[in-house]
């Protein structure tokens, strides 16, 4: 039977969708790496939710991205709300999987310590606890990487302490860290392979 998502959530653009099957909640943060990459096969998919940091707002404009447009394809919730109240949705079963692509070092590094005090962050403890599969594309993948800025290709040396909390991430219950683009769009194929 179809739901009705309420319109408690003050950042819940769209508060009457209906949804008659789950869907697959993604989150952007303030990371450049690929951010337009992802963003692309983000616009390709259906029945997605779009979650953004404060920081991803700013860096997705910053890659000329106008949340506007993104609106037009589909909801984008914004971090608005002390307790982040959409999370609530993974205990009603409107999500059947988290992605959060492209994923900052600071994101990373709150979701490997336990920290859930933004959206963004909240969402990935919340997936974890409903037993939710969440893939995850960081942007620590190694010591040395060319990674994308505003202005085009530039080289990274993520640290030590980056590129511990991506591998810490590895060993996190119900997620699949991914290491390139085209590893996240086999990962999410499969995984919506999976459910139909
Ligand atoms: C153009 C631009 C690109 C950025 N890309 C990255 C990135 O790839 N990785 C990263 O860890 N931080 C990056 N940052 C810095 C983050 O946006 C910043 O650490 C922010 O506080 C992260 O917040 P969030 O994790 O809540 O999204 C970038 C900043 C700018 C202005």
């Amino acid at each position: 039977m179809p739901v009705v998502l309420t319109g408690e959530q003050p950042n819940y653009p769209n508060p009457n969708i209906l949804m008659d099957k789950p869907r697959l909640a993604w989150a952007i943060t303030g990371s450049g790496h690929y951010i337009q990459e992802c963003l692309a096969f983000l616009l390709t998919l259906d029945a997605v939710d779009l979650y953004i940091s404060p920081a991803g707002e700013e860096v997705l404009r910053m890659y000329g991205i106008d949340l506007k447009d993104i609106r037009e394809k589909m909801p984008v919730y914004r971090d608005k709300a002390a307790s982040a109240p959409p999370v609530g949705h993974f205990y009603k079963g409107y999500y059947h999987t988290f992605v959060m692509a492209p994923t900052t070092s600071n994101t990373v590094a709150k979701c490997v310590l336990g920290i859930a005090d933004t959206l963004v962050t909240n969402l990935y403890s919340q997936a974890g606890k409903c037993r939710v599969p969440s893939i995850v594309y960081p942007c620590d993948i190694a010591p040395e990487m060319e990674t994308t800025a505003p202005g085009g290709k530039v080289m990274v040396y993520p640290r030590k302490i980056d590129l511990e909390g991506t591998h810490k991430l590895r060993g996190f219950e119900y997620t699949t860290v991914v290491e390139s683009v085209d590893e996240l769009i086999h990962q999410v194929n499969a995984r919506l392979a999976a459910l139909t």
